[in-house]
């Protein structure tokens, strides 16, 4: 077992989630969009956002090589999974739990702007800024955090915490 500490409660979590839901819904005010959860991680954070929308949404998913065991990316992302649906003409938002260096997001901003849709945004829940090595920022960001290891509310160490609904740091 680790030792966890508490960072962000369900609360807090709830009551920016709820915000960020109003701002999409506002900016979107009258178009469908389609949500893009980059699996597993944002599974959670995109189940709770989506039912803050009172938008025409539509869900899709897909998946990146992870971390695996360890902390730090080592700079190479791989497309373990597609989108179902063509991403064409469409408003897409792309859901992610954090953003790290950035290198999955910029990668997958670019898998999905090859389907020429209309509109690409990101909404992230987490942004660890200090650690970006590649020039991307999310245009729907929950929480600025430090340089922590945190897990929980969909985000795993080496698979194992996703499921705690607060927000922990690892120590
Ligand atoms: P990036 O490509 O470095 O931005 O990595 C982003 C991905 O790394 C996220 O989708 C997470 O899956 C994972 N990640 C980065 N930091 C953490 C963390 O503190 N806890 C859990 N996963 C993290
Ligand atoms: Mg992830």
């Amino acid at each position: 077992m680790h030792d966890l500490k508490v960072l962000l409660t369900r609360q807090q979590i709830a009551t920016r989630v709820a915000e960020m839901g109003r701002q999409i819904t506002n900016d979107f005010a009258g178009e469908p969009v389609v949500l893009v959860g980059v699996l597993k991680g944002a599974a959670i954070f995109l189940s709770d956002l989506s039912r803050q929308l009172d938008l025409d949404a539509t869900f899709d998913f897909i998946a990146v090589s992870s971390y695996g065991n360890q902390k730090q990316n080592g700079g190479e992302v791989k497309l373990l999974k597609d989108v179902d649906q063509s991403m064409a003409g469409r408003n897409v938002i792309l859901v992610e739990d954090i953003l790290d260096t950035g290198l999955t997001i910029a990668y997958l901003k670019n898998v999905i702007l090859a389907h020429q849709p209309k509109a690409v945004r990101i909404a992230a829940l987490l942004d660890k800024r200090s650690r970006r090595k590649v020039p991307i920022e999310g245009d729907y960001v929950g929480f600025q955090i430090p340089d922590e290891f945190v897990v929980g509310y969909g985000m795993d160490y080496a698979e194992r915490y996703r499921n705690l609904p607060d927000i922990c740091v690892v120590a």
